[in-house]
C-alpha cells in the first residue's frame, strides 16, 4: 500500500535511536509522503533540528512557546491544534518510556504530547529504551493501556543497546516501522473473520498430570495480531500459552484437543479464514485415571491418537481459506506438501525443527499446493513471519 500523498507527522523523542528516525524520516519521503516532524527538547540533545528540517522541507517544531521572541522551533499557542489537525497518520519514533508515560496517562506538558492529545487518527509507536525500562511493569502496563486504545506499536527488538550488551529495548529498523505505518493504509482483511488456534493442548494422565508439548503460543499470537492489523475480526481459540495475548481480538480458552476442536467447529461456522497454528497434542493417555498414580513404582503409558482437527475442518472447509503449520525433521518440503493436502490446506508453515518453540524468531518455508512461496532467509521475527502469512492469504481471490 502506497503512503504516496499522505500526510505523516514524525514525532521523534529524546533516545539514542533518534537518529534513526533520520533514516525513517527518508522513507516516508522516497515513498511521496508530505512528513512534518515534531521533536522533544530532550529529542534535540541527540539529533539536530535541522538535520530534520533539511529533509522533511518543513519546520521542526519543538517547544510550545517562544521563551525570548527568537528562539527557532517555537510555534504560536494554537498552532498545535493545526498540527494536530493536520496528519493522515502519527508516527512516533523513537518514543522513550517517558513519552508513552505522558501518552497513556494524557498528560500535555510538551509540544508533542499536546499535539497527540489533541489528534484523533492513527499513530504508530516505535519505543526504544533501556531493557530494564521495557520489562518495568508500569512501563509494560502503559503499553497496555496505548494498545488498548488502538495504538499500533512497531515493539522493540533485542539486539546490542546502548547500554553495552545484548537484550530487547533497541528501536525497531525504520524498514519496520514504514511496514507498520504502510499497513495502517492497507486493510486486506477488512470486513473477514478469521478464526486462530493456539498454543499447547494439555490430555489428562491423572488429575494432576498432563501430556502436552512445549509449543509457548507466540506464533499464534502473532498470526492473530497480524489478521488484526490486517482489519480483520479476530477469534483467537488457545489452549496454554506462556506469553500474554494480544489486545482487540476475542479470546476463548480451552484445554484439551477436544475442546478445542468442539469450540473450533463452532466459531468455523462463521469464519473466512482458519489459521490452525496451535500445537494440538498427537497422543493422550489411552485412559485417564480417577485418583492421582502414586509415585511408588515406575510404569508404562499407553498413548493413544487424538482426533486431526484440521484434516476434519479443512475436508469441510468450503470456500474458507485454512493455513496449516507443520513441525518435519526429514525429507521437509515432501512431508510438508504431503500435509497440505492431506488436510486440505491452502497454506502450510514448515517450521524448522530446533527454531520453533519458545523463541521470538522462526526459520520457516510455506508452501501452497504447486510448491514453496516463501522462504525465511534467516530467523526472523514471528510478527514478521505472521505478516507474511497474512499477506499471502491476503492476495488469493475470493
Ligand atoms: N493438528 C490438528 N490436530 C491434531 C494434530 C495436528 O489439527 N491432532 C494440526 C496442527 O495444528 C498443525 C497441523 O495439524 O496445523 C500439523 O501438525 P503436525 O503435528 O505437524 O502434524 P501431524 O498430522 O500430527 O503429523 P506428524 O505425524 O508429522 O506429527
Amino acid at each position: 500500500m502506497s503512503l504516496a500523498g499522505k500526510k505523516i507527522l514524525l514525532g521523534v523523542t529524546g533516545g539514542i535511536s533518534a537518529y534513526k528516525a533520520v533514516f525513517l524520516l527518508r522513507l516516508f519521503k522516497k515513498a511521496g509522503a508530505d512528513v512534518k516532524v515534531v521533536m522533544t527538547e530532550a529529542a534535540t540533545e541527540f539529533v539536530t533540528a535541522l538535520t530534520f528540517e533539511s529533509l522533511s522541507e518543513h519546520p521542526v517544531h519543538v517547544r510550545m512557546f517562544e521563551d525570548d521572541g527568537k528562539s527557532a522551533g517555537a510555534i504560536s499557542p494554537v498552532e498545535h491544534i493545526d498540527l494536530a489537525k493536520w496528519p493522515d497518520l502519527v508516527v512516533i519514533a523513537p518514543a522513550t518510556a517517558n513519552t508513552l508515560a505522558n501518552f497513556a496517562h494524557g498528560r500535555a506538558d510538551d509540544l508533542l504530547a499536546t499535539i497527540v492529545s489533541a489528534y484523533e487518527g492513527p499513530i504508530v509507536l516505535a519505543p526504544a529504551m533501556n531493557d530494564v525500562m521495557w520489562e518495568n511493569p508500569a512501563t509494560q502496563e502503559n503499553m497496555r493501556i496505548l494498545s488498548d486504545r488502538g495504538f499500533r506499536v512497531a515493539p522493540p527488538e533485542r539486539g546490542d543497546l546502548a547500554c553495552g550488551y545484548e537484550a530487547t529495548g533497541r528501536m525497531a529498523e525504520p524498514e519496520t516501522i514504514f511496514a507498520a505505518a504502510q499497513t495502517l493504509f492497507a486493510s486486506p482483511l477488512r470486513g473477514k473473520k478469521v478464526l486462530v488456534s493456539v498454543g499447547g493442548t494439555e490430555e489428562d494422565i491423572d488429575p494432576v498430570r498432563v501430556v502436552s508439548n512445549r509449543s509457548s503460543g507466540k506464533m499464534g499470537f502473532a498470526v492473530a495480531e497480524a489478521a488484526r492489523d490486517a482489519g480483520a475480526d479476530v477469534t483467537v481459540v488457545a489452549a496454554r500459552t506462556s506469553v500474554a495475548p494480544p489486545h482487540g481480538v476475542r479470546i476463548t480458552r480451552v484445554r484439551t484437543g477436544d475442546e478445542m476442536a468442539s469450540t473450533l467447529r463452532r466459531e468455523f461456522k462463521n469464519a473466512d479464514v482458519l489459521f490452525m497454528v496451535a500445537a494440538v497434542s498427537d497422543f493422550k493417555p489411552a485412559s485417564t485415571l480417577a485418583q492421582k498414580k502414586k509415585s511408588g513404582e515406575g510404569w508404562t503409558l499407553e498413548l493413544a491418537k487424538t482426533d486431526d482437527i484440521l484434516a476434519a475442518l479443512g475436508a469441510e472447509k468450503g470456500k474458507r481459506v485454512v493455513v496449516g503449520f507443520a513441525l518435519e525433521t526429514e525429507d521437509e518440503e515432501q512431508n510438508a506438501r504431503a500435509k497440505l493436502a492431506r488436510k486440505h490446506c491452502d497454506f502450510v508453515v514448515l517450521n524448522k525443527p530446533g527454531d520453533a518453540f519458545g523463541l521470538d524468531t522462526n526459520v520457516v518455508a510455506i508452501y501452497d499446493a504447486k510448491g514453496r512461496v516463501y522462504e525465511s532467509k534467516a530467523p526472523e521475527s514471528k510478527r514478521e513471519v505472521a505478516r507474511r502469512l497474512v499477506e499471502l492469504v491476503s492476495g488469493l481471490p475470493r
